[in-house]
């Protein structure tokens, strides 16, 4: 018999369930649908565990279960489902006392280790649904949004054999941006970034980790050494044998750093800047875990495949005719060799004496001047930091600029040259070096090569936020971005919100919002969280300006991603997605 403790509740008449076949029965808060099964009783939480769907409309067929929404089969014995998109049933213990059908309603296992195990079922098969209900009941769980995020980064490290690609980036981008979201956007963030991760590694094969050398301690400079070449003559593993080694050895995190960035700029912006982008994204994926939580050395291997495949823009016509600025870089190369002879000034550590380029320069048709720039603004004291930012904010120029008569495919390409430049900017923050500043002059190539995209300029808007409510302004931000091609509109409302003296940290939330809603897009993403970390460092309105207008350009997406992950937002607050739900 139930006693004061006990867990068990009468939940109905045996005949009852025996008679109807199926019933339900709210008992204590739960809804069950009770099964007659043979001489035994079975008892399962009566919402279908993929959407909701009220399983007591469901067939048992043979100890099998079957929803008839998307036809998910579990045995009604465990809960156990043979389909992984959907979830284990929760099943509750049944005894038969005279004549009556009890439950035991007592709480059913681990609530987040289940989860953590169903992240893993979701990344390995590429299921967005299941990681988004993963990752929201981790984090209204209590879990830590870090543990998540580690959890992808593993994940995409080792189960990707192209290594580091567009997903973790993406996933370290989203991660960057969570100190800027709302609390409630956070784990929509998180599924955003695990999701690029499953879809990024769906169909690959896994990496095989290459060996650390044998024999423990190795010099971290000769590793550095044997990168570059291997590198140079494209040979991965060999590669990846010397980052491996480096780890073992202990380097920290600036001479991990500087071995990756002194290869990504032995050559001229490989892979139109994708290389140094990603080092900076696991760079800084490691920053957010721990460089001692044990993922250095699978993450940072990972990036040597693309380090080897990628091409060289020294083999490319843009870069050659009909100005061939690889000549000019090379002839600044050497001059930039005497100018800071093997040393590099970091704006914190260091008196600055000198200033940054002028923008002009940096903006004008005539490259031989901008190297020349560069070089003089080294040569008169300017820190290399403060010369990458510059640079950073001429390239983040070429977006707010960009005028909508170009090819909607341009827009990319400033992009590329804008998240470049802001990747060696964070290196060079990180970890400065005399051949990471070649990068410097890399990203101003390309930004003279892109000054087609700002003829005619569009005008970059100057209000000055007399008589504007701003708060009024930004709650019009979704509302523009519902309809297509609102470019020059997006950067006016940010431009006025901003000049009106609205808050930084609610317009950063609200563009992170507005990203999040769109169906995932590698340049999108990686331009919103580019120019909210040179906001952060730099507190210029043009970099959201220049975000607000790419991601205009790229809303409205069709949202199908929002909807997954808000139906696990319902599906985890209890609410009815099956509308037709007689329950
Ligand atoms: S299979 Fe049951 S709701 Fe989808």
């Amino acid at each position: 018999m139930a006693t004061a403790t006990s867990t068990f509740q009468r939940a109905a008449a045996l005949d009852d369930v025996r008679r109807l076949g199926s019933l339900v029965a709210h008992v204590s808060g739960h809804t069950l649908a009770l099964f007659a099964d043979g001489d035994d009783v079975r008892a399962v939480d009566n919402r279908c565990p993929h959407m909701g769907f009220p399983l007591h409309r469901g067939t048992l067929h043979d100890g099998i279960l079957t929803c008839h929404w998307h036809h998910a089969r579990f045995d009604v014995a465990t809960g156990g489902t043979f389909d992984q998109w959907a979830d284990d049933l929760d099943v509750f213990p049944v005894e038969l006392r005279d004549g009556e059908v009890w439950v035991d309603l007592a709480p059913l296992g681990d609530p987040l280790a289940h989860r953590r195990a169903r992240l893993h079922d979701g990344l390995e098969r590429d299921l967005p649904l299941v990681i988004a209900k993963s990752v929201i009941g981790l984090v209204d769980g209590g879990a830590d949004p870090v543990e998540p995020f580690r959890t992808g980064l593993e994940f995409g490290s080792r189960y990707r054999a192209g290594g580091f690609g567009q997903g973790l980036t993406m996933h370290a981008c989203f991660a960057n941006l969570l100190p800027a979201l709302d609390p409630e956007d956070r784990a929509h963030a998180l599924h955003h970034g695990l999701s690029a991760v499953a879809m990024d590694s769906a169909g690959m094969a896994p990496r095989f980790p290459v060996r650390p050398l044998p024999g423990g301690e190795t010099d971290v400079a000769v590793l550095k050494r044997w990168f570059r070449q291997f590198v140079e003559v494209r040979d991965a593993e060999g590669a990846e044998r010397c980052v491996v080694s480096a780890v073992r050895a202990g380097a920290d995190d600036r001479q991990l750093a500087d071995m990756l960035f002194a290869a990504a700029t032995d050559h001229r912006y490989i892979r139109t800047g994708h290389v140094l982008d990603f080092t900076n994204k696991a760079l800084e994926s490691l920053d957010l875990v721990g460089w001692d939580c044990g993922l250095a050395e699978i993450v940072l291997a990972s990036l040597a495949t693309e380090y080897a495949e990628a091409d060289r823009m020294e083999e490319s016509n843009a870069w050659r005719h009909p100005v061939d600025v690889v000549a000019i870089l090379e002839h600044a190369f050497e001059e930039l060799a005497a100018v800071l002879s093997g040393h590099v000034r970091s704006s914190e550590t260091s008196s600055e004496t000198g200033m940054g380029p002028e923008e002009a320069v940096l903006l004008s048709d005539d490259p031989q001047a901008t190297a020349d720039s560069l070089v003089e603004a080294l040569r008169d004291g300017a820190a290399e930091e403060t010369v990458a930012a510059a640079v950073a904010r001429a390239a983040a120029v070429r977006i707010a600029r960009f005028h909508t008569s170009n090819e909607f495919g341009d827009w990319d390409t400033a992009l590329h040259t804008f998240t470049f430049a802001n990747a060696v900017h964070q290196g060079l923050r990180r970890s400065p070096s005399p051949e990471l500043v070649r990068g410097v002059f890399d990203a101003a190539m390309s930004i003279y090569l892109d000054r087609f995209l700002n003829v005619p300029p569009a005008r970059i808007p100057q209000p000055d936020g007399a008589g504007v409510d701003a708060e009024e302004l930004l709650e019009g931000l979704s509302a523009l971005l519902d309809r297509q091609q609102q470019v020059n509109e997006a950067g006016e409302l940010v431009a006025s919100y901003l000049a009106a003296g609205g808050e930084p940290r609610r317009l950063h939330a609200a563009l992170g919002k507005a990203l999040l809603r769109e169906d995932r897009d590698f340049h999108t993403i990686q331009c919103v969280e580019a120019a909210y970390r040179q906001y952060e460092l730099t507190g210029d309105r043009l970099f959201p300006i220049a975000a607000a207008r790419y991601l205009a350009a790229h809303a409205p997406t069709v949202r199908a991603q929002g909807q997954t992950y808000h139906i696990a937002r319902r599906l985890h607050r209890g609410e009815r997605l099956y509308e037709d739900d007689a329950a």
